[in-house]
């Protein structure tokens, strides 16, 4: 029996960590691993029990598909249709915070629960020290969403993950906090003009700036054809109060940048008190989690720029605050 949480070093991570989770990912058991973005739930993508329990530990409806995880760009030819903008973008932005939607190859080896049983799929490559040695020493594609419970926050440290999933993984990989916070960036090219289904870890503008105007999937839908975009998402327990210049004192607040005599709140924290997007970003979730407890009316949110990571970050909040079902 090993430990359910090993904590590995982020930058070196400890090679007998990494054997024993390729060993346990090989067996079809789940493994949490962090990545640059936020921590994911594996499992071998090829197996379609092991995929099938992502499903069932997360409580996500299994017509949503999941981001397979690749280690290198000349192992995505193996499940997708590769084209000269695939490459260009994989040259830039992989390994990084980017997804890609593409083609699924016909004779790709993987679940087709995977992908939803559909004909696209989405890959990654993530930079993250520690997800590049997992899935370089497993040779195998990673199936891997988030690492919480479907519908709630994304897990951006090993503890969260314990908390939302410790009774449903087999073994997690630590290694402190996700640098970045925000999941990746997803740019669906499987269409006429490129689309960012959802924004993320690369902007807009970082994508713009290689490839030109791209749109902006702007709807919500609680259905399948067009996934990842749930309307009630990243959603805390507590009622989510955005642009909030104030809270009450039943509320706790989430300020970002300096508070200048803005008073209220049970508890208060700031995502980023010199008023810094990608440490606002870095501390959304994790300080999301931090106030959300029974003894707080809702979180008022004061009101973050619409630049940069700022977009994702209020896309995140928005999800937060929708109504829930
Ligand atoms: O940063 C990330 O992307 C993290 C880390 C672990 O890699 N993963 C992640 O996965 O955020 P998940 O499952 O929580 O969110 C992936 C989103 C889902 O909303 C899903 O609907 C969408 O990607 N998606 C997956 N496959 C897709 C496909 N073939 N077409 C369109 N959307 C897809
Ligand atoms: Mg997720």
């Amino acid at each position: 029996m090993h430990p359910k949480l090993l904590n590995l070093h982020a930058a070196t991570p400890d090679k007998e960590f990494i054997a024993l989770a390729a060993e346990v990912l090989r067996a079809g058991k789940l493994v949490a691993f962090p990545t640059e973005t936020v921590y994911g739930l594996g499992a071998d993508a090829t197996n379609e029990q092991a995929v099938a329990a992502i499903f069932a530990a997360k409580g996500r409806p299994s017509f949503n598909p999941l981001i397979v995880h690749v280690a290198v760009i000349a192992q995505m030819a193996d499940y997708v249709e590769m084209t000269p903008l695939a490459e260009n973008l994989a040259a830039h932005f992989m390994p990084g915070a980017l997804t890609l939607v593409l083609p699924r190859k016909k004779d790709a080896k993987l679940s087709w629960l995977v992908s939803a049983g559909m004909d696209n799929l989405a890959v990654r490559i993530p930079s993250h020290a520690v997800a590049q040695s997992l899935l370089r020493e497993v040779g195998r594609p990673i199936a891997a969403p988030s690492a919480n419970r479907s519908g709630s926050v994304s897990a951006t440290s090993p503890l969260h993950v314990l908390e939302s999933l410790g009774d449903k993984v087999d073994l997690i990989l630590g290694a402190g906090r996700s640098p970045i916070g925000l999941e990746s960036t997803i740019l669906d090219i499987t269409g006429k003009a490129p689309i960012i289904l959802r924004q993320g870890g690369i902007t807009q503008a970082q994508i713009e700036s290689i490839i030109g105007t791209v749109e902006l999937f702007s709807g919500h839908t609680q259905t399948p054809t067009a996934p990842g975009q749930l309307q009630s998402h990243y959603a805390p327990n507590a009622h989510v109060r955005l642009n909030a210049n104030g809270a009450e004192n039943d509320e706790a607040f989430l300020a970002f940048g300096p508070e200048m005599g803005i008073k209220g709140g049970k508890k208060r924290l700031n995502l980023s008190d010199r008023g810094d997007l990608h440490e606002a970003a870095a501390n959304l979730f994790a300080m999301l989690r931090e106030l959300d407890t029974p003894d707080i009316k809702g979180i008022a949110v004061m009101p973050i720029p619409e630049t940069g990571l700022g977009l994702a970050i209020n896309d995140r909040l928005r999800r937060a605050a929708a109504p829930r079902e």
